[in-house]
């Protein structure tokens, strides 16, 4: 493919060529980032030709994803999510603006959607018949939704705590599932296993170097619905680090472009005990593994798949990172629902515990733009969205009983 000089892996620099390889760096394991020819790039497209497609989908960035025909494609349309304007919360934070990037409005509810279109392009560019991958439970409930009606076959390898509505998803879209009764990264292993055996392709996070090419899509729209502008900040939940080191890759395309002047700084949010790319930022570059556990489920990483590139991308753009407990991510869920009307999954939720964690510690400043990217829809795993807020009043269907209940609670003037 002309378009693509390389892949060069994160770690070590190794150069590998894009036909030859499929997956990780065949010296260390590495991840490989996918590199542009960006002069032919930009003898191929400018922002204005962007800026008059008219394809409402990740598709309209096609001269930037490593597909050569595109005739084959997912059903499901991905991408063009919509960006909110909270003035209201920006006031109260004292920050210039804010945005809230709405993933949750992808087909299967989560930003992974535009990684999974990606793969499943190739996969069938490529004529694999099987795609695997492993998942807290977006990733596969992307792959199943995008691979839908396109005669591709999807295995599943997820940990047995996924949450049900994830499963069923899965269920729904027509994909052999298989639990493990372990952790995220022991169904990592195995599906790395599994897709050596039986030569299925693999869309793993943080093995498969596509996914990060469908992610930067992201970062694609939010410059351009910001009018060819980055924000100054913007913040993201972090687990394996593909969806930060993915939008890295995006706002770098499109500046190398010319198509933005200035790139944004980077925040990580990570929960407090799923903070391996956190402390490996405010340390001395290395992953380590750390327990992993919270509630946010999609977050839940003991050993960060695309750490590296995640520190990289942190580190590069001059951002920071901050960490939130579980107990200020169910805050968030209930008080993003509250003021803006976009229900978050928790993960995505630490997208907005971070931001005022951020401003609190001095990572965010009063005259910054801001953007925050809510990664997931919240019906995904209403068990904990239920822990973030109240519970409903239950009367007898008796105007006796409503009166009580409204007296009791005001709500004659709105409770
Ligand atoms: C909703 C949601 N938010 C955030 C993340 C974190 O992305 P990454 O693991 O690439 O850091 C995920 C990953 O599963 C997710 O599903
Ligand atoms: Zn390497």
């Amino acid at each position: 493919m002309r378009k693509i000089k390389m892949l060069q892996c994160a770690d070590c620099g190794k150069e590998h060529d894009f036909d030859d390889n499929d997956y990780d760096c065949t010296s260390c394991g590495g991840n490989l980032h996918v590199i542009y020819n960006y002069n032919l790039l930009k003898k191929r497209v400018t922002y204005r030709e962007l800026e008059n497609n008219r394809n409402r989908s990740i598709w309209r960035y096609m001269d930037f994803l490593p597909l050569s025909s595109g005739k084959k494609l997912p059903v499901p349309e991905v991408g063009f999510t919509p960006l909110y304007r909270s003035e209201v919360i920006a006031e109260r934070l004292g920050i210039e603006s804010l945005h809230i990037k709405d993933e949750g409005r992808n087909p299967s509810a989560s930003l992974k959607d535009r990684a999974s279109a990606v793969v499943v392009a190739r996969a069938l560019e490529l004529g694999h018949k099987i795609v695997t991958t492993a998942s807290t439970g977006n990733a596969a409930s992307s792959l199943a939704c995008v691979a839908a009606g396109t005669g591709i076959k999807t295995i599943i390898f997820v940990p047995k705590t996924a949450p049900a509505p994830k499963i069923a998803q899965l269920l729904v879209f027509g994909a052999t599932v298989i639990m493990v009764d372990g952790s995220y990264d022991d169904a990592f292993d195995l599906c790395v296993q599994a897709s050596q055996e039986y030569g299925w392709y693999n869309r793993s996070t943080g093995y498969n170097p596509l996914t990060r090419e469908g992610k930067k899509t992201c970062a694609y729209e939010i410059c351009q619905q910001l009018d060819w502008e980055a924000p100054d900040k913007v913040v993201v939940p972090v687990g394996d680090g593909n969806i930060i080191s993915g939008l890295w890759k995006g706002f770098i395309d499109f500046h190398k472009m010319g198509f933005i002047e200035k790139l944004p700084k980077l925040v990580a949010v990570q929960a407090e005990h799923s903070d391996a790319v956190k402390k490996a930022f405010e340390g001395d570059g290395e992953i380590k593994p750390v327990s992993g556990k919270t509630i946010a489920d999609s977050i839940s990483v003991s050993l960060p798949r695309d750490g590296v590139s995640a520190v990289m991308s942190i580190k590069d753009s001059q951002g920071a990172a901050v960490s939130v407990s579980d107990r200020e991510i169910l805050n968030a869920v209930g008080e993003l629902g509250r003021e803006t009307g976009v229900f978050a999954e928790p993960a995505a939720a630490a997208a907005f515990a971070g931001l005022k964690k951020a401003v609190k510690e001095g990572k965010i400043e009063d005259g910054d733009t801001v953007t925050i990217i809510i990664t997931g829809n919240g019906l995904k795993d209403i068990n904990s969205a239920m822990k973030a807020t109240g519970k409903p009043h239950l009367i007898k269907p008796e105007i006796g009983a409503l009166k009580e209940l409204v007296g009791k609670h005001n709500l004659a003037n709105g409770g």
